[in-house]
Order: C-alpha cells, then sequence, then structure tokens
C-alpha cells in the first residue's frame, strides 16, 4: 500500500535518550514532602496497621526516619501529631509542649536542614474527632478560627518553617495569617489546603491517627467531590486571605482540579497524594496485582503533569530513589 504519511509520532519514541529528550513533564526531588506520624510516649515505632511500610514515631525516635529521608534527597517532611488524650476543644493541637511541638523542636535540632511543615487541624485533637469546634451537633466555625491560629502560632513558635490548614473552616487562611504576623511570623508561609474534598480515601489516615469523627462525617466542611467551579472558588479566596501555596488534596480522582487550579492561579501548587491512594497501591503489590514501583512512578508524574509544583506522598522516599535511578525524571 503506498501510504504517505509525513507526521508519524512514533519516530521520536523511537529511543530511550529521544524519548527522555521530548519529555513533556520534568520531575525532580526538590518537589518532595514527605507526611510523618509522630505520638505521644516513648520508644515508639509502632507501623500503622491500615498502612503497610508507615510508622507512628515518639519524638525521641523520629530521627531515624528524618535522617533517612533526608539522606535520600526528601527535602521537606510534614507532621501530624497524636496526642495522648484527646478533648473537647482540641486543647493538644494548641498546647507549647505538645507531641507535634515537641516533634518540631527536636526536627530542628536532629536535622536541621530538612524542611518543617505543619498540618494545622483539630481532628487528631478532639474527642469528637471533628475538625473545628462543635456548638450542638455542628462544627463552629468562627469559634474555630482562633484554635487554628494558636496552633499554627505553636507551631511556628516550636519550629516549623510552614504551616499547613487543612481544616477547611471558612476565613482560616486570614485568621492563620494575621495571628502570624501579630507575633512576628511575618515570614512563614501558608500553604493551604484549599481544595479538600470530603474523600473515602483519606480512611487509612484517620485509622493511623484515631482522628474519624465519632458521629457524621465531614460533608459539612470538606468539599463535595462532584464539584469543579467550587474548587476554583477555594482557591481564589484563600489567595486572596493570603495563602502562599495551594493545594489539591486527594490527588490521584483529581488530576483536573490540579490543572484547572493551575491555569487559574499564579501560586505555587501541591498535590497530595493520600493515605488511601498509598494503601491502595501496597494492597495491590502485595497480592501480586500490581508493579508498587512502576505503579508510583506514573501516578507521582500524572500529579505533575496536572500541574502540580510540590508533591506530597508517603512514598517520598521511594520516589526520590526512583528520580536517582531515573525511572522518572
Ligand atoms: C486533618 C487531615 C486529614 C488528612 C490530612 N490532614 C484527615 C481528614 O481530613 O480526615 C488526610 C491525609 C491522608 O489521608 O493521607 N484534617
Amino acid at each position: 500500500m503506498d501510504l504517505e504519511m509525513i507526521r508519524r509520532p512514533r519516530r521520536l519514541r523511537k529511543n530511550q535518550v529521544l524519548r527522555k529528550m521530548v519529555r513533556e513533564t520534568r520531575v525532580d526531588k526538590s518537589s518532595l514532602v514527605y507526611p510523618m506520624f509522630v505520638i505521644e510516649g516513648t520508644n515508639i515505632k509502632e507501623e500503622i496497621p491500615s498502612m503497610a511500610g508507615q510508622f507512628r514515631y515518639s519524638v525521641d525516635r523520629m530521627e531515624e526516619k528524618l535522617i533517612e529521608l533526608s539522606d535520600a534527597g526528601v527535602p521537606g517532611v510534614m507532621l501530624f501529631g497524636i496526642p495522648a488524650s484527646k478533648d473537647e476543644v482540641g486543647s493538644g493541637a494548641y498546647a507549647q509542649d505538645g507531641v507535634v511541638q515537641r516533634a518540631f523542636c527536636k526536627a530542628k535540632e536532629a536535622c536541621p536542614d530538612l524542611y518543617r511543615i505543619g498540618d494545622v487541624c483539630l481532628c487528631e485533637y478532639t474527642s469528637h474527632g471533628h475538625c473545628g469546634l462543635l456548638r450542638g451537633q455542628e462544627v463552629d466555625n468562627d469559634g474555630t478560627l482562633e484554635l487554628l491560629a494558636k496552633t499554627a502560632l505553636s507551631q511556628a513558635q516550636a519550629g516549623a518553617d510552614m504551616v499547613a490548614p487543612s481544616d477547611m473552616m471558612d476565613g482560616r487562611v486570614a485568621a492563620i495569617r494575621r495571628r502570624l504576623d501579630q507575633e512576628g511570623y511575618a515570614d512563614i508561609p501558608i500553604m493551604s489546603y484549599a481544595v479538600k474534598f470530603a474523600s473515602s480515601f483519606y480512611g487509612p489516615f484517620r485509622d493511623a491517627a484515631g482522628s474519624a469523627p465519632a458521629f457524621g462525617d465531614r460533608k459539612s466542611y470538606q468539599m463535595d467531590y462532584h464539584n469543579r467551579r467550587e474548587a476554583w472558588k477555594e482557591a481564589l479566596l484563600d489567595a486572596e486571605e493570603g495563602a502562599d501555596i495551594l493545594m489539591v488534596k486527594p490527588a490521584m480522582a483529581y488530576g483536573d482540579l490540579i490543572r484547572e487550579i493551575r491555569d487559574r492561579t499564579n501560586l505555587p501548587l501541591a498535590a497530595y497524594s493520600v493515605s488511601g491512594e498509598y494503601s491502595m497501591v501496597k494492597a495491590a503489590a502485595q497480592a501480586g496485582i500490581l508493579d508498587e514501583t512502576k505503579v508510583l512512578c506514573e501516578m507521582a508524574v500524572s500529579a505533575y503533569r496536572a500541574g502540580a509544583d510540590i508533591y506530597i506522598t508517603y512514598f517520598a522516599k521511594e520516589l526520590a530513589e526512583c528520580m536517582d535511578r531515573g525511572i522518572i525524571g
């Protein structure tokens, strides 16, 4: 058959050198953040049953993990605290000697070059598991803002380099910015979980942190996953309130929104590949169904391709290794 074909996309896929040369998405380790759980107590390193290969560390045991991350070239860590006891008002979240505050001090001393981000939320610290103060069965938005601002401030005072509110209360970015500025922390950036959905992909995290709501769900504050316009509404609002970095969460099923926010704002954008994404890959790999390394690479590149600048993932160390080995890059 005499077929005249001038355009042949396959020409550029002929070998690895050429494929890499024309690659459209380039990734590197400087964009990785590892989420880490720190628990009250001593000499604890316990595996999280729903997240094979992930551990809760007590403050005195966290150093080994920090060094491992730093040696692998992962530049940032995001800390989540699990207190010994919880109460109605989540006082452990903003206690000066709270578990996460002590963890920031420890991280700063043990591994000063690792960039330290604080997740700001009350749900790990409240007895009812909701992300804010309750008034009856409702989460009280405005009453919660003061506590979030206090939490962010206490983390900055303890040595956090950046704070990341994940509670989804309206107005929290402005409240946190104001408080940090008043107290002399104008240089601490806010990475806002701006586009955060009420997602079942957080299941393993809630197990890890014991933070599942005791009643109801988070749908009155986290977003409805049917919505796309609302994602820009949230992102633009947080940008106006002073967010320095925006986040879309989860990552894997939300690539369209990563792209959407990338195109509509000029702020750096983070994507959080959440616990359920991690645990699904682990379970499938353990069952011999998927190739873990190849799948985690593909998931990460999809987030970057969608427009993420920062990728928050429990696979941060593995990804750094994959980048070193040139599997992705
Ligand atoms: C706290 C918070 C959650 C996650 C990050 N910050 C849990 C939630 O909103 O229920 C989820 C992270 C993950 O699943 O890996 N509000």
